[in-house]
């Protein structure tokens, strides 16, 4: 089916999870930004619970409503057969999130979410990338902070440099925020699923068509003092590194042989050595079952960072990308990252999916290789900052 035909579907974008913390905010978001004529529909498991956010909804009443549950496929299929796009913050994804991305990929239907989850976006690939290239969804997953700023920043940062040439392109994050029920929960099942998180990468390799005449790669780097940023970098194992290295291998633009490495930054070595003690802790008690319920139990479902916190909260990511002989200092800034942030960016890219003139692509997609430019000049105007700090 062309994009084209889906014009007459009755809604542009659905989001579903508009109940939820980062749903409920990205439903704001919309509210408050939507283009004059957008025709969306809030979409979850509880109808008293929708028409309460309608409510409270700047234009509300004019906000479609559609009861969806994870647990029932049906339901799925009809969500994803009304929309153009569908923008989803049910998590953990591992848990809840396949049959979404299966309908989306049958129906044809544009499909975002905010996963910072590896195995999810791997068995995705492997299970529902060849579908929706058949039916022309483009399914892009990790349109919140995983991976928006380090996948769109690469890129940006990459534009600065000379074409043609091998490049390296270093990212150094640095934020001050705190995080949801929702997103612990995420985070927690990452750490108990090590040996499936390799599994499915090892699935998606076999799958995943090799390069033949260009390289890229994203090895974790070590930690280290890194004077170019005046900080301690502590390598991040996060799906960042893994995006970016996406983007690479679809478009030629990141030269023949491309290595991206992500990075924590940090002023003081205590902060950093606390830092690694904090997530090896966390990582250890999340293989004992009962550890990992006591530790959910502190931060519930629903549950996060208030306005005030999240006012407070910002992010800066500074990259250094090098080839040809030229180096280039960029840098991505906003605010809060997981949340005010990560609703932004996750509204800009399904209205980027719905209304823009971008590149003909299909299947599971990053957000630099579906969107790129397109979605870089809505955050601009969206007040993230995107901007080139110095080149040598
Ligand atoms: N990439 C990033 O940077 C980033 C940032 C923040 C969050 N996240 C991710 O976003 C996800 C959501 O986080 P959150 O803090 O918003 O979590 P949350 O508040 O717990 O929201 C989860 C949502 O999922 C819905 N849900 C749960 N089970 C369902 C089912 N069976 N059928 C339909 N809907 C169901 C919930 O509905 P009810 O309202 O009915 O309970 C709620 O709307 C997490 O996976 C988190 O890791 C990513």
């Amino acid at each position: 089916m062309s994009r084209l035909t889906r014009t007459d579907r009755p809604y542009d974008i659905v989001l579903f999870g508009a109940t939820g913390f980062v749903g409920t905010l990205t439903a704001e978001y919309l509210a408050r930004h939507a283009p004059a004529g957008l025709r969306w529909a809030i979409a979850g498991r509880g109808t008293e619970k929708l028409e309460r956010l309608r409510e409270r909804l700047p234009g509300g009443t004019g906000t479609g409503l559609l009861r969806a549950d994870v647990s029932d496929p049906a339901s799925l299929r009809n969500l994803a057969e009304q929309a153009r796009v569908v923008a989803t913050t049910v998590g953990p994804y591992t848990e809840y999130g396949e049959q979404l991305v299966a309908a989306c990929a049958d129906a044809g239907t544009d499909y975002a979410d905010v996963t910072g989850e590896p195995e999810f976006v791997d068995l995705m690939y492997v299970r529902h990338d060849a579908r929706a290239r058949e039916t022309g969804a483009r399914l892009v997953h990790a349109c919140g902070f995983d991976s928006v700023p380090h996948d769109l920043g690469a890129y940006f940062t990459v534009r600065q440099l000379p074409e043609g040439t091998p490049l390296t392109v270093d990212g150094f994050v640095t934020t001050d925020a705190a995080f949801s029920g929702g997103t612990f929960a995420s985070a927690l099942n990452q750490f108990a699923g090590s040996r499936r998180l390799r599994a499915a990468a090892r699935e998606r390799r076999y799958h995943e068509p090799r390069l033949v005449d260009r390289r890229t790669s994203a090895p974790l780097g070590a930690p280290r003092y890194a004077p170019e940023v005046g900080a301690w970098a502590l390598p991040l194992p996060t799906i960042d590194g893994q995006i970016v290295r996406r983007s690479a291998k679809a478009l030629d633009r990141y030269g023949p042989d491309f290595r991206y490495r992500h990075y924590a930054a940090v002023r003081r070595l205590p902060v950093a050595l606390g830092g690694v003690a904090a997530v090896g802790t966390l990582v250890t008690a999340a293989q004992f079952p009962s550890l990992r319920r006591r530790l959910s139990d502190r931060l519930k479902p629903g549950d996060g960072p208030g306005p005030e916190k999240r006012a407070r909260s910002w992010f800066t990511v500074r990259f250094v990308g090098e080839g040809g002989g030229q180096r280039v200092y960029t840098e991505v800034a906003g605010g809060d990252p997981g949340y005010d942030e990560t609703a932004k960016m996750l509204a800009e890219s399904a209205l980027c999916l719905a209304f823009d003139d971008l590149p003909p692509t299909a299947g599971q997609v990053t957000t630099a290789v579906a969107m790129g430019d397109a979605l870089i000049d809505r955050l601009r105007t969206a007040g993230i900052r995107f901007r080139v700090a110095a080149t040598r």
